[in-house]
Parts: C-alpha cells; structure tokens; sequence
C-alpha cells in the first residue's frame, strides 16, 4: 500500500544560531521554502528563522507537529497547480526576510503555542488544522490570524488523522454524499481505490452500507493489495486488466443484483476510466477529482446519449471557499467520528543538529521516495 509522507519540523534547539547571521537571535524554527516554482528537487531549500515573538491581538502562535506531503503539494510548487500561496516576507512577525519566499504544506495538524490577546475559544494546547488554503504548513511554527484555523475536537484523533483530515477524508465523505443520494446496498465504483482518497471511500462508504467496486493497477503482489482494500471495507477489487474481460458486466450486474451502479469516482483518467462507464445506470454520476494518469478522459458520448450520464469535476478546496466555518467544522466532526484507519505513513523528522542544506536533502529524499 502507498505510504504517504509526514514532516515533522521540531524545534531547533534554542542555542542555535543560522550560519549567515551573527546577531544574538535565536534561530528556533524551520521551514521548507521556494522562491519560484519549478522541479521540487531544484528549487525547494531549507530556511531556519527566529522565534516567535508573542502574537499580536486576534493571532495565534502555533507549532506544527505534522504536516503530510500530498501529491498537490508537489504540483503547486511545480507551479501546475491552480491555487497559489502568498508570497510572504517574513515568517517571524518583526524580521524580514532578505528575500521573500513561498513557504510549501497546505495540510497539517498544528498546536497552538500562545494565545494573543482578544482570541476567543482558543487555548494553549488545543489541536488546530488550517482554515486557510496554502497555509504553509512544512514550517515548525507560524504566527496565524485565529481566523485561520479551525478546532478538532479533543481527544479523538490520531496525531496522523488530525494532521491528514482536511484533505482526502472530505474530498471522499463530500463526492460520496454532494452528488447523488446513495441508501445503504447501492453501488460505487472508483478507480485509484488504494489512493489516500479511495482508501477513505472504501471505508465511509462501508460505514454508510454502500458497496463499492474498486479499481487499482495491477501489481506482482495484487492479492496483497486486495485484501488490505477488503479489509477496509471493500466490496470488490479489481484491477484495469480485467476492463478486457468482456465478461466483465456481466459478473458486475450479478455482483449488484441488476441494481443500477449512480455514482463512480475517478482520480485517474484516459481509457481505463472511459472503459469502467459502462458498468454504469443510467442517470448515473461521474465525479473527477484527480488525473493521475495525466491522460485525458474521452467518454463514450453513447453514454451521455443513451444513459443521461452526468460527468463533474470535484476540488475539495472550492467546496471549502463556498462553505461557512460552521459547515467545515461540522464536516471535521463528522469525520472525526468515523475514526478512519490512519494512511500507511513515514514520519520524516528534520533534527534540529541538521544544517539547512541537510535537512534540504532529506526533504527531498522523502518527496523522492513519496
Ligand atoms: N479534487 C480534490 O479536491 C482532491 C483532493 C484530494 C486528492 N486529490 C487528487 O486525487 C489524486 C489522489 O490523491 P491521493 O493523495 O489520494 O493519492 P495517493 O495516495 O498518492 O495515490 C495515488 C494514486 O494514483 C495512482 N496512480 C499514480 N499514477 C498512476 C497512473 N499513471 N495510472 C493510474 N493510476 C496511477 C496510484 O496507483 P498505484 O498504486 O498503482 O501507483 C494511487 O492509486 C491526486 O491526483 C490528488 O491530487 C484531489
């Protein structure tokens, strides 16, 4: 199974000072920064910054403990990715940069540090995620806007379920709920179904009493595979080999009892995916949320024609932008709730002994390895 990597930022230890500077500053945190985008191994560098002062009015200091590296994360820094970070020119309230720098994570579990004052609901120690896209979140401590996080509610999650709960959990618990009402005994198919995503379909879909058909590439150890998939909960696991059995809808139509499949999701694309449309019903929904393949997707207009086949696209972060605070605090509830199993993960610790070009090295040996 696909292993995703965590960075862990700590603290430097509070005698360290960065090589280039001489003042009496200490040098506490970390981030890993870029200043313009391009092949992550090139342009990604290690920047170590001052401690945090305490946060002005309305602010909060948060330390991250975790923040994962998600195959976005790669394409934003790449500059193919449609949400952008902010360039920004201090990452220590009170000392700038010489060079501003984009600072890479969009996800991560945070602590907050120390309250600033006028923050309500908010207290030291609390576990925070950010309400903020492109937060910079591959950074040991940040002074944010209390605005720009969000609470998990104590005591439920794991510190890697926390740190990986805004982005594949709602992208899967959103598609499986926003485009088609679905009771328990109906049908999903997907693709890319041990990806961080389909590994949390399988599991909220099987938690609702959906049954899911979930395809995956084949592999030298697929029945391996299959089985961690089944053991989450899915139905069936197939890989896109078996698209050329033309045996294939029959088996499925006897799998769901005639029962039409209304929902598929697809992260994958190209021909394989285009091949999976016709296990479908009619007045079926297709939801894309990813391209993995990088190929395009060519449907079968028959499809749209004869079965009124409905085709979306899905950005978990638009669904934040057009969604009030309430509605995402609910949402992380209601996925705390699920207690989903954690991702396969590597936790990357970049020690505080380490230079800034060797915790370079072992950031991109993670991204490498991720
Ligand atoms: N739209 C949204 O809001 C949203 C939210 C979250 C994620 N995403 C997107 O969803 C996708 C999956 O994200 P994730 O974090 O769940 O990914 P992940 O855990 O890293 O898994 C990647 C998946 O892609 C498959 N894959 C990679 N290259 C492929 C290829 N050439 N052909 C077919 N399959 C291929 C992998 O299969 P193998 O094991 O066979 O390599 C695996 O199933 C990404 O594109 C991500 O950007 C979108």
């Amino acid at each position: 199974m696909l292993r995703r990597s965590l960075l862990r930022l700590p603290p430097l230890p509070s005698n360290a000072r960065a090589k280039f500077c001489t003042s009496s500053t200490k040098f506490a945190n970390r981030a890993i920064v870029y200043t313009e985008t391009g092949n992550p191994a090139t342009v990604l560098t290690a920047l170590t910054y001052p401690s945090l002062p305490p946060p002005p009015p309305n602010s909060l200091n948060i330390r991250i403990r975790l923040a994962p590296i998600n195959p976005a994360d790669i394409n934003v820094i790449e500059g193919v990715y449609p949400a952008k970070p902010a360039l920004t020119g201090s990452l220590s309230p009170g000392q700038e940069l010489t060079k501003p720098v984009y600072v890479g994570g969009n996800e991560a579990l945070a602590e907050i540090l120390q309250v600033g004052s006028g923050v309500e609901g908010l207290k030291k120690g609390d576990w925070v995620i950010m309400a903020k896209q492109q937060a910079g979140t591959w950074s040991s401590a940040r002074t944010v806007d209390a605005s720009d996080v969000i609470k998990l509610p104590a005591d439920t999650l794991s510190e890697v379920n926390a740190a990986t709960i805004t982005v594949n959990p709602p992208t899967a618990y959103n598609m499986l709920r926003d485009f088609v009402e679905l009771g328990e005994g109906d049908w999903v198919l997907q693709n890319g179904a041990n990806s961080a995503v389909g590994q949390a379909v399988i599991q909220i879909a099987a938690s609702r009493g959906l049954k899911t058909i979930n395809f995956v590439r084949n592999r030298p150890d697929i029945d391996a595979l299959k089985k961690q998939l089944s053991d989450l909960g899915a139905t069936h696991v197939l890989t896109y080999d078996d698209l050329s059995d033309k045996a294939l809808s029959r088996t499925v139509k006897q799998w769901t009892e005639d029962r039409p499949i209304r929902l598929m999701l697809n992260c994958v694309g190209g021909k394989p995916t285009a091949q999976m449309t016709r296990f479908l019903g009619t007045d079926a929904h297709l939801v894309s949320y990813g391209a993995m393949s990088k190929q395009p997707l060519a449907l079968p207009t028959s499809a749209f024609i004869f079965k009124n086949l409905v085709a979306h696209g899905f950005w978990q972060s638009r669904w934040y932008d057009t969604h009030s605070r309430a509605e995402r605090e609910a949402l992380m509830h209601a996925l705390a709730a699920l207690k989903l199993k954690e991702p396969e993960h590597e936790i990357v610790t970049v020690l505080g002994w380490m230079s800034d070009v060797e915790a370079k090295e072992k950031n991109q040996k993670t991204r490498d390895s991720a």
